[in-house]
């Protein structure tokens, strides 16, 4: 049995820098009781003007929200960045993995800015780039590594974005995996190639039998804690789709039972659900897709209809506030924040404003320059990917 490198680290405190979670925060916070809060955040953001820019992934709570610049999904964010060089400091309201990105897609003079550290993404967690290696290894001793085209999900840290950029692969996001996957297998000859896919196994399983053809039997299931992945070479080498054993835990909550009970209850609702659920979950669903597809999808549903949503509850419940012409409804019985999202707060945010306006640059998140080339060549060819997004 493979050991597991993770250090065991409560949330915020303690530091690990190699994985996307829980470095301490070490500044001197405002309470979150004190009553000038948004004043201060409104009066930094006006001090700093025109030098920086807030960006807001749709998660994120509505104290946050209300003082971004751009809100979107990773997708659009991620370009969002990189169409700023004229700002300063781009501060991040989101987590790790996208503020990583940003950092890649944007000059070096400028800084990004991630206002609590410990907002990690308990998924891109469970791929390491030393275990990625060994299954790459691995697929080169099963003698189809020639084959592999190796697509990461932008939830992943900057080193597996540069081990995707270095071997011939792709970044995709929630919104463009469909083209991500057509291009991977467009790399090979006609029925000859195969995708690794990091580290979303349902996002990937999603979207190569639901958008692609492929059949369940096509994928096979890479789990890095077993030897060889738990695989046999026969099945890498007849595999089309190898996923990677990973998942968010948000997105896992969301079962069929649920589903179906709210389908007998109210037999006109609509079920909307983003593409990490469960395979079974999407397969009883009316409508999947990414954040900004549910957002859209809400936006031009008609008055009195119906919906039950399964992606992350601030923007279910604020997707639901900004339409009380429609029912809305979150998918599980139980709250289900994402927990690291959460970890910015207004007293951070005022945090991080404030020591910009001092001059001060906390918590800046910075790529080394080698990941950070091999990181780049990876996003760039998810962002010179057709502009089909399942919006279009
Ligand atoms: P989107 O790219 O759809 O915003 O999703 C990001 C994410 O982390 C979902 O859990
Ligand atoms: Fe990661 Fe899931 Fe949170 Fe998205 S919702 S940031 S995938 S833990």
């Amino acid at each position: 049995m493979t050991t597991v490198d993770l250090p065991l680290l409560p949330l915020g405190r303690g530091r690990d820098v190699a994985s996307e979670r829980g470095v301490e925060c070490p500044g001197d916070l405002p309470a979150a009781s004190d009553p000038g809060l948004v004043a201060r955040a409104r009066a930094a953001k006006e001090a700093l003007g025109e030098r920086v820019f807030v960006l807001g992934h749709h998660y994120q709570r509505d104290e946050v929200i209300e003082f971004a610049d751009v809100t979107g999904d990773s997708f659009k964010l991620a370009r969002e960045a990189a169409a700023r060089p004229d700002a300063e400091y781009i501060v991040f309201c989101g987590v790790h993995f996208m503020a990583e990105s940003a950092d890649i897609l944007t000059a070096p003079s400028q800084r990004v800015v991630l206002p609590d550290l410990a907002a990690g993404c308990s998924m891109a967690d469970m791929a390491r780039l030393n275990q990625v290696e060994s299954a790459w290894e691995a697929l080169a001793e099963a003698g189809v590594q020639e084959q592999v085209v190796p697509v990461t999900y932008m939830n992943s840290s900057a080193d597996i974005k540069a081990f995707c950029g270095r071997n011939g692969g792709v970044v995709c996001t929630s919104s463009n995996a469909e083209v991500a996957l057509e291009w991977a297998f467009g790399q090979r000859g006609e029925g000859e190639g195969k995708v690794l896919f990091l580290p979303d196994q349902h996002l990937g399983r999603n979207t190569a039998v639901l958008k692609m053809g492929l059949e369940l039997g096509d994928c096979v299931v890479w789990n890095p804690l077993l030897p060889g992945g738990g695989l046999t070479e026969a099945q890498l080498r007849d595999a089309r789709m190898i996923l990677w054993k990973g998942h968010c835990s948000v997105h896992g909550r969301f079962s069929v039972d649920v589903v179906r009970e709210l389908r007998a209850r109210d037999p006109e609702i609509q079920i909307l659900v983003h593409p990490e659920c469960q395979h079974e979950v999407v397969l009883e669903a009316d409508l999947v897709g990414s954040t900004e597809f549910i957002i859209a999808t809400i936006e031009a549903a008609p008055a009195g209809s119906s919906w039950a949503i399964g992606t992350e509850l601030n923007l279910v419940k604020r997707l639901a506030d900004a339409h009380p012409d429609k029912k809305i409804a979150f998918l599980d019985r139980n709250v289900c924040y994402c927990s690291t999202m959460n970890r910015i707060d207004l007293p951070h945010f005022v945090w991080a404003m404030e020591s910009l306006v001092r001059g001060e640059v906390v918590n800046q998140i910075t790529v080394d320059p080698e990941t950070e080339r091999e990181a780049l060549v990876a996003l760039e060819r998810m962002l010179a990917l057709p502009g089909k997004t399942h919006r279009d």
